[in-house]
């Protein structure tokens, strides 16, 4: 089934000029970007993005760090897209991601993990109206 997903490179990922590299994988995988920007993400932007994570202990951190540069955001579209996206990243805890994998070859630590991916059908819808609209 052909479907969207939202994708963000995170500041670590454009200071480390690995924007590139990271989108080749997607075309090369055969995933169309259909949307894409970059921006630096607002304080309140960056609150509102990751309201789940509020009240944890890597929430402070986590904002200052999504703060701290420009990101990168698209949507790409392909088949089975939200499931095999979340499989090419790897997982959260970089230390922990195969080898193969985004984070896996490109990262070793939290919460600068490189790259997010929605994870559900809701946060796609979610994410892809805060960056782009309806
Ligand atoms: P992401 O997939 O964007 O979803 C939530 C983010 O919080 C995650 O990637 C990391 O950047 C960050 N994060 C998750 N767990 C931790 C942690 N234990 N310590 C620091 N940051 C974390």
């Amino acid at each position: 089934m052909k479907e969207k997903t939202f994708i963000l490179l995170k500041p670590d990922a454009v200071k480390r000029k690995l924007i590139g590299k990271i989108i080749k994988r997607f075309e090369d995988r055969g995933f169309e970007i259909v949307e894409m920007k970059m921006l630096t993400l607002s304080r309140e932007m960056a609150e509102e993005f990751y309201k789940i994570h509020k009240g944890k202990e890597f929430y402070e951190r986590l904002i200052e760090f999504m703060t701290s540069g420009r990101i990168v955001v698209m949507v790409v579209e392909g088949e089975n897209a939200i499931s095999a996206v979340r499989k090419m990243i790897g997982k959260t805890n970089p230390a922990e991601a195969e080898p193969g994998t985004i984070r896996g070859d490109f990262a070793l630590s939290t919460p600068d993990n490189i790259i997010h991916a929605s994870d559900s059908k809701e946060s796609v819808e979610r994410e892809i109206k805060m960056f782009f609209g309806d």
